[in-house]
């Protein structure tokens, strides 16, 4: 077997089929830029189902390998923005029009990952109206447990006082932030040897949100810089749009317990 067969370079390198009439020399950037993007979120999709997985089996340390991979991915992804912020206005407007609706807003695998992360959206599947094996996929998601819960019911089986109704619940729901549970973190934050491997994992967890917001902003200023205040293809206002899911969260009880600690209200004898 020849390394083209291997990876099947036929069909990647054959997948690219710019639309502008007559050509347009930077459509190809912009359409490799989104796939190569599909491609890391497939991967990031695959390590995150098992990280998920593995935290319900109570396998930690490889939970934690599986997110330190996604970590890097994620920094791949956010760097990655440079390369497209070197399409100017004047040459994007040269083949916009060819992409008619199409937009990544219709992304079912950031939608996966989103989704895997907590960020559950019920009105999202009907994004892919007329499309069921993607909408089979989602709504799949939709109802299993996220990343979050799973390690919620790790805590409980460790003992922790997580709040009964975030360990059985319809899972279809968006996530809401609990009191309680910050009380639980904030025990975990105040004797972090005590805690160790739940503490670390609290950690990767608000790196790997951190990175994602890092993606969203190098992916609103670079919109900005190519579009400006002009409306999406998807249909949206544009930046508008995509500067509102800058204050979405997936852990809030993670960041909520930094503000107790910062107030001084734990961590001290
Ligand atoms: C010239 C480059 C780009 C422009 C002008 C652009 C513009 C936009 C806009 C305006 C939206 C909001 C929905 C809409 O009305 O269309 C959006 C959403 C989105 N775009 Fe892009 N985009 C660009 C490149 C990319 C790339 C390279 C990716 C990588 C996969 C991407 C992924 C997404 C995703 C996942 C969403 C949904 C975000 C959400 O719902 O929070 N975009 N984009």
């Amino acid at each position: 077997m020849s390394y083209g067969d291997y990876l099947d370079l036929d069909t990647l390198l054959d997948a690219q089929h710019p639309r502008a009439v007559p050509p347009q020399h930077d459509e190809l950037l912009f359409i490799i830029q989104h796939q190569t993007s599909e491609l890391w979120f497939k991967l990031v999709l695959h390590e995150l189902r098992s990280a998920r997985d593995l935290i319900a089996r109570d396998e930690l340390p490889l939970a934690l390998k599986r997110l330190a991979r996604v970590k890097h991915i994620q920094s791949t992804l956010a760097e990655q923005w440079t390369v497209l912020a070197t399409l100017t206005p004047s040459e994007y407007a040269q083949f916009r029009r060819f992409l008619a609706t199409s937009s990544g807003f219709q992304s079912l695998q950031y939608r996966c990952v989103e989704f895997l992360l907590g960020n559950k959206n019920a009105d999202m599947v009907r994004v892919f109206d007329g499309r069921p094996a993607q909408q089979e996929q989602l709504e799949e998601l939709l109802h299993q447990p996220s990343l979050w819960d799973v390690f919620l019911q790790l805590l409980a089986r460790r003992g922790l006082a997580v709040p009964p109704e975030l360990l059985d619940r319809d899972w279809s729901q968006p996530y809401a932030e609990n009191e309680r549970l910050v009380e639980v973190l904030a025990g975990v934050y105040a004797d972090p040897e005590k805690h160790w491997d739940i503490y670390e994992t609290c950690e990767e967890l608000v790196d790997l949100e951190d990175n994602f917001q890092v993606w969203r902003f190098r992916h609103l200023k670079t919109v900005e810089r190519i579009i400006g205040s002009a409306k999406g293809t998807g249909g949206s206002s544009g930046v508008p749009f995509l500067r509102r899911a800058l204050s979405l969260t997936f852990f809030p009880e993670l960041y909520a317990v930094r503000g107790r600690i910062a107030e001084g209200t734990i961590g001290h004898d």
